[in-house]
Parts: structure tokens; sequence; C-alpha cells
């Protein structure tokens, strides 16, 4: 049967066991598409090769799914995917050597009697949830252009701009020298060909000299560093001119205001019960905040974005884009999911909920911070 394996036999090569190949192929993401002399199913040189993207992909730590639209892409070759393969294990082998690195500063300090602060325990992981979740990230985040509107006039004439948290470039003014600072591997290997220079980072400790940007600009990115007040300060260290997309988790008006917290998912103000007010960020940059209404077909798919869509929230591809999902736990997220789903079928939802359908767009507690 010339160059074909049989099953067993690339278990055996590749470390996995026989089971996890019959998943695969029961699935769809791995078919043995030959057969041996005696009929067995067997796999081609062609199966092999896409069988070691995908335990590539899996090494690195990407779901099923997000894998299956990875080798699926027609316009990725076998190149193309070892080149980005290569490139995502360099960036995790450097993150781990990093964290190895602070772990070692650590433990000297702690021999020497000498503590160190909770914020930078914190800061070697800060960037280890998109780590996990980034891979689904694209499938539905995206620049909304009303909300970049705003973004980019904030911006004034700055020529030079920072954009910290970047993640995968949305909201990068085309029009502008742009530079980017993003802690997590998985999410600088998903920025598009052509987008601006990546830099691995974190915004508590900007590598860049006081005042080198014109503007510094971060979006859906400060709630979730270790110490917001320290990494906008930062920002405002290397930039004349601040502007951050966040929310005010201090008014809990908007908590009630959102069907999805409110109804759903009231967990959600665990997460923000430790986060800073909003006069505490403004302050933190010296501006003001100016609110955002959020359209009603507003196109990135952040967690408000489908206030007028419930639906959408029970698609399992818009849920692991936003880390809120994440965050709650799977047992929240199953009964929030299942509440809704029960609610829009019976009617419910769309009853307590009637005032909604009148609006194009909700103030819910997104603010822009300029500064
Ligand atoms: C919701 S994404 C937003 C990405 C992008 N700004 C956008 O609007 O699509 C949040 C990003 O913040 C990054 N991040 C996490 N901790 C950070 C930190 N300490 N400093 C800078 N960025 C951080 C994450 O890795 C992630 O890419």
């Amino acid at each position: 049967m010339g160059e074909h394996l049989t099953v067993g036999r690339v278990a055996e090569l590749a470390g996995v066991s026989v089971r996890t190949l019959h998943h695969y192929h029961q699935i769809g993401l791995v078919q043995p598409s030959a057969r041996t002399g005696v009929g067995y199913r067997a796999y081609s040189p062609g199966d092999v090769e896409r069988l070691r993207e995908v335990l590539g992909y899996r090494r690195l730590g990407f779901g099923l799914r997000a894998i299956a639209d990875l080798v699926d892409d027609p316009d990725t070759d076998a190149v193309a995917h070892l080149r980005r393969l290569r490139g995502l294990l360099v960036e995790q082998r450097d993150q781990a050597a990093a964290t190895v690195t602070a772990i070692d500063k650590e433990l000297e300090a702690r021999a020497m009697g000498i503590r160190t602060t909770p914020e930078d325990q914190l800061k070697v992981f800060g960037a280890q949830l998109y780590e996990s979740i980034g891979s689904a990230y694209p499938a539905t985040r995206r620049t909304e252009p009303r909300i970049a509107a705003r973004i980019w006039e904030a911006l004034g004439d700055a020529r030079t701009v920072l954009n910290v948290g970047a993640g995968t470039g949305s909201y990068e003014p085309p029009d502008r020298d742009v530079t980017a600072v993003e802690p997590s591997a998985v999410m600088r290997a998903q920025r598009p060909a052509g987008a601006a220079p990546c830099i691995a980072a974190s915004a508590e400790c900007l590598p860049f000299a006081d005042q080198s940007f014109d503007a510094a600009m971060a979006v859906s990115t400060v709630h979730h560093w270790p110490d917001p007040v320290a990494g906008l300060r930062e920002m405002r260290r290397v930039a004349r001119r601040v502007v951050v997309f966040t929310y005010d988790a201090s008014t809990t008006g908007w908590l009630q205001r959102f069907w999805l917290t409110r109804d759903y998912l009231p967990e959600f103000a665990d997460l923000l019960a430790d986060w800073p007010s909003l006069a505490d960020l403004t302050h933190a940059i010296g501006g003001r905040a100016e609110p955002v209404l959020i359209p009603w077909d507003c196109e990135d798919g952040f967690f408000e974005a489908h206030w007028r869509r419930p639906e959408d929230y029970l698609d399992e591809r818009v849920r692991r884009a936003v880390s809120v999902w994440t965050r709650v736990g799977p047992q929240a997220e199953q009964r929030a999911v299942e509440g809704l789903r029960a609610d829009l079928s019976s009617g419910r939802w769309a009853e307590r909920n009637r005032d909604l359908v009148a609006l194009d767009a909700a103030e819910l507690g997104l603010r822009l911070l300029v500064a």
C-alpha cells in the first residue's frame, strides 16, 4: 500500500491514542482516505499532513472547531501552516521563558525576605486568558465603524498612535502611523498581513520613552489589565493624548438596564466587584468620560453588542469571542443560555423587553475616556 499508514501505526508515531484518531475521523477533522491491501482504512501522505497540522494547533491549545476552520481554509497551504505553527510555538516558548524568569526573580526576592506586590505577581499571567480564548476572537470581533469614527475623531490630528491591548488590530486608524502593543501571542498571530507592527508587552510596563507618541489608544482591553490605573498612567506617560474605550462599572443603573445581566447573568456583577470607578480611570489619564451608545446592529460582537438581537447570544461562536462568558464559568453560562432560550420561545423575553424594539441605539454604560 505504498506510503499509506494504518491507524495503529499513525497513533504510535504521533503519540496519540487510536480513540483520538477515531474521534477526529468521526467529526470529519482528519479522515483516513486510503485503504490497506486487506481493506482497512489507512492514512495517505495528504491525510498525515493534515493530521500534523491538527496536532500542532492542538498543542497550542486551539479548540477542535477553531482547528477545523484553520485547516479547511483554502487560502492556507502546508507551508503557510508550518510558518504559522512555528511562529506561534516560538512565541509560546518565549512567553514560557519570560514566566520562568519572573518566577525565578520572585523566588530570589522571597529568599532575601522581600515580598513582591500582588500587581507584580499577576503581571506575568495577565495575558493568559487570551492565550486560551483568543483563537475564537476573530469569528465575531471586528471594527464597528460608528465607534471607530468616535475614537478616530478623539485622536485629533495625532500622526503617531500607540494601540495598547491591540488584539487582532480592530480600530487601528488606517491613515496614521500606528504601533501596536499586545501581550498575547495567540492574538498577535491573528493580526492580518499588513497590520501595524506589534510589540509583545503589557500596558503596565510600556517599553517606550516619555512622550514618544502623539496619541495612545486602548479599546475594550482595560478591564483585562491586572492594574488598570498603572496601565493608564503608562499611556499618559508615553503619549500626549489618550483615548480609551471602556465601560462604567460604578453605576449600578446600567447593570439593571441591560436585560442580559439583569435577567440571566447576574454573575457579571461579581466580575466588576473590584474594578476601579470611572472617576479613578479618568483621573489616571487626567481626562473626561463621554457616553457611547451602542447601535442595534453593532458590527463588533462585544458583550453588549447584541442587545436588540437576543437570539445571537444562543450562538456559541458569539459567546466564545467574549471573555465574560468564560470568566463566569460554564454553569452560569449554561443556565443563562437555557433561560434565555426558554424565554425567547415562550415570548416572555419579547414581552419584558417590548420597549427595546423601537430603539436604534442603547446606553449600556460604554464610555470613551479622552485626555
Ligand atoms: C477584548 S480584547 C480587545 C482587543 C482589541 N483592542 C479590540 O478592540 O479588538 C482584549 C485584549 O487585551 C489584551 N490584554 C490583556 N492583558 C493586557 C495587559 N496587561 N496589557 C495590555 N493588553 C492586555 C488581551 O491579550 C486582548 O488581546
